[in-house]
């Protein structure tokens, strides 16, 4: 299994809409899976869709146990979530944070959907379905956003919110 390349904003594939997965439980699915854990890993992301590796399939992978990049972040669970579709559960709206490895060294303030219902499939084709909120619910609406062709700097509504993260001043304890 393998480190791959991350396509960078203004690669026109992380523009495209990805194709759903059609088959569950087999090698090639296990190894493009593979491939995104050490690819994530690598960088130290808490995310990664497939298209970020350049695979237009519908699979994401997230998780965050202690991650230096997210030091204050809730934990999410690792998973991997195949043909995912979401469900806002209010319309209460989060403004916070986000980094991108296709988007390195920056960052903005996104709204996301605080509480979404989500669901797809693991790679063995078993289905799943969770209800969550905050950072968790916000990792999963980033990483699908990528299978729609959306980087998170067109969901910036302030654009003075976006910038190098050695240059953003420094974030105020709450
Ligand atoms: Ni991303």
């Amino acid at each position: 299994m393998a480190v791959r390349q991350i396509l960078k904003i203004g690669n026109p594939q992380l523009l495209q809409k990805a194709a759903p997965v059609t088959a569950f439980n087999n090698q090639e699915l296990d190894d493009i899976i593979s491939d995104m854990f050490d690819t994530m890993s690598a960088q130290d992301g808490a995310g990664l869709a497939a298209p970020q590796i350049g695979i237009s399939l519908r699979i994401v992978i997230f998780g965050l146990e202690e991650n230096p990049r997210y030091p204050d972040a809730e934990t999410v669970p690792t998973t991997i979530l195949i043909n995912p579709q979401i469900m806002a559960l209010s319309d209460s709206i989060d403004e916070d944070w986000e980094g991108c490895l296709s988007v390195p060294n920056m960052r903005g303030l996104v709204p996301r959907y605080s509480h979404i219902r989500y669901a797809g499939f693991d790679p063995q084709g078993v289905s799943l379905d969770r209800s969550v909120q905050g950072f968790h619910a916000r990792v999963v609406q980033h990483e699908v956003d990528h299978l729609e062709g959306i980087l998170y700097p067109q969901r910036i509504r302030d654009m003075r919110m976006f910038g190098y993260e050695s240059e953003l001043p420094q974030e105020e304890e709450e």
